[in-house]
């Protein structure tokens, strides 16, 4: 399958936004994006920019009753997933949580490592370390021809 990386630093939560919103533009309405990464790296401030990119007028916040929020965007439905709270494959597949990964939407997934073996074949991997108070290193793996076109298309645009 193809495959394609990109890896880069942020130095502050407006850059991590700003790679948000360079992302969102080229996002058609049909694609998985999962979010790996420890605590506070920045996974919730990427889906924010994101969503306030694509014209989602309520505010994105964690979902922690739910595991799942869904918004209405300029291209669609937006799914927040956020698997924090869940342990086990077993429990995210009884949840129904799967089920959103192939749904009629986009859909970004906090603490995708959890789901690892039940994720689409084709998505994209965005993983956020710490590198210091306010840097965070950000590795960006395409799978999947449609992703790699878009990890491309996404390279161009923060080159300019
Ligand atoms: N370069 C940066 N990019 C993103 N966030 C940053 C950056 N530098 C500092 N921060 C801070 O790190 C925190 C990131 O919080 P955020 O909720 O986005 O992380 P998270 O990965 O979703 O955490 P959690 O696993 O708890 O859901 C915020 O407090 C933000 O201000
Ligand atoms: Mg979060």
């Amino acid at each position: 399958m193809d495959r394609e990386s990109l890896t880069l630093v942020s130095h502050s939560v407006s850059e991590t936004r700003q790679l948000g919103a360079f992302l969102s533009q080229l996002l058609e309405g049909q694609e998985v994006i999962c979010l790996e990464g420890e605590l506070g790296t920045g996974k919730t401030t990427l889906i924010q920019a994101i969503g306030d990119a694509l014209g989602v007028s309520e505010a994105i916040t964690s979902p922690t009753f739910t595991l799942v929020n869904e918004y209405y965007s300029r291209t669609g439905t937006l799914y927040h997933v956020d698997l924090y709270r869940l342990d086990s494959i077993g429990e995210i597949v009884q949840a129904g949580i799967d089920g959103f990964f192939y749904a009629d939407g986009i859909c970004v997934i906090e603490w995708a490592e959890k789901a690892r073996g039940i994720l689409p074949a084709e998505c994209l991997y965005i993983m956020l370390k710490h590198e210091g108070e306010e840097q965070r290193s950000i590795s960006i793996q395409a799978k999947g021809q449609r992703y790699c076109q878009l990890l491309r298309r996404l390279r161009k645009a923060l080159e300019y």
